[in-house]
């Protein structure tokens, strides 16, 4: 994990990630290896995401004696998918946290204002207890993390990080003024965003290249 010339933004550098994040910027990777990439992506992500976890002491035998061990302190957490983008990034997550509870958020930009509109929200209801991970692959105008972080804080969740495939600086600067407590872990700082919001050089549309829509 290295820092980034943003604020409360963390690069994850790990090679077999910028690996695979390579394999899947290629337009020529299909639907099903752009799956299977994107959750092995996720699970290393999430590895070093929660890197922070609480331990605590307890006392095990071992076939020879004894030991006082570290195990997770039972920290609750809840995994936000952004609908739908957002939910590819579950499977990985879901299998290195299979405790997690998690939230949909679903939200869509208002083709007049350009605002995200909130359409679906299911939550858990103690997130002001949860370490509270909101996910979409893609940071790009930050207009929708921005919308989901409100969200989640409106229900007095505290302890919140967003994690991204892919961020463009106008939407990390963008997400850093309007929650410059929540850190954001991305796997690129990309170049820039075109007319339309998309990412340069960036992956497309993530939710079609998940769920092969084009
Ligand atoms: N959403 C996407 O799916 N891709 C982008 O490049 C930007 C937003």
């Amino acid at each position: 994990m290295a820092k980034t010339a943003f604020p409360n933004v963390q690069l994850i550098d790990h090679p077999l990630v910028q690996h695979k994040l390579s394999i899947i910027r290629d337009k020529n990777t299909s639907t099903q290896e752009f799956r299977t990439i994107i959750r092995e992506i996720a699970l290393l992500m999430g590895y070093e995401i929660l890197r922070d976890l609480p331990l605590e002491d307890t006392t095990i035998e071992t076939p020879l004696e004894t030991m006082t061990a570290k195990t997770l302190a039972g920290k609750k957490l809840c995994i936000v998918p952004i609908l739908r983008a957002g939910t590819g990034f579950l499977d990985g997550l879901l299998q290195l946290m299979p405790a997690a509870r998690v939230g949909h958020i679903g939200l869509y930009r208002d083709p007049e204002t350009l605002s995200p509109v909130e359409y679906y929200l299911k939550m858990p209801e103690d997130l002001d207890s949860r370490s509270v991970i909101v996910v979409d692959p893609m940071l790009a105008t930050g207009y929708s993390a921005i919308a989901a972080v409100d969200r989640v804080k409106n229900l007095d969740a505290t302890d919140i990080k967003f994690m991204c495939l892919i961020a463009a600086p106008e939407g990390l600067k963008a997400f850093h003024e309007a929650h410059p407590d929540v850190p954001v872990y991305t796997a690129a700082v990309d170049r820039e965003l075109n007319d339309h919001g998309y990412i340069l050089p960036g992956i497309g549309d993530a939710g079609d290249r998940i769920f092969g829509t084009k």
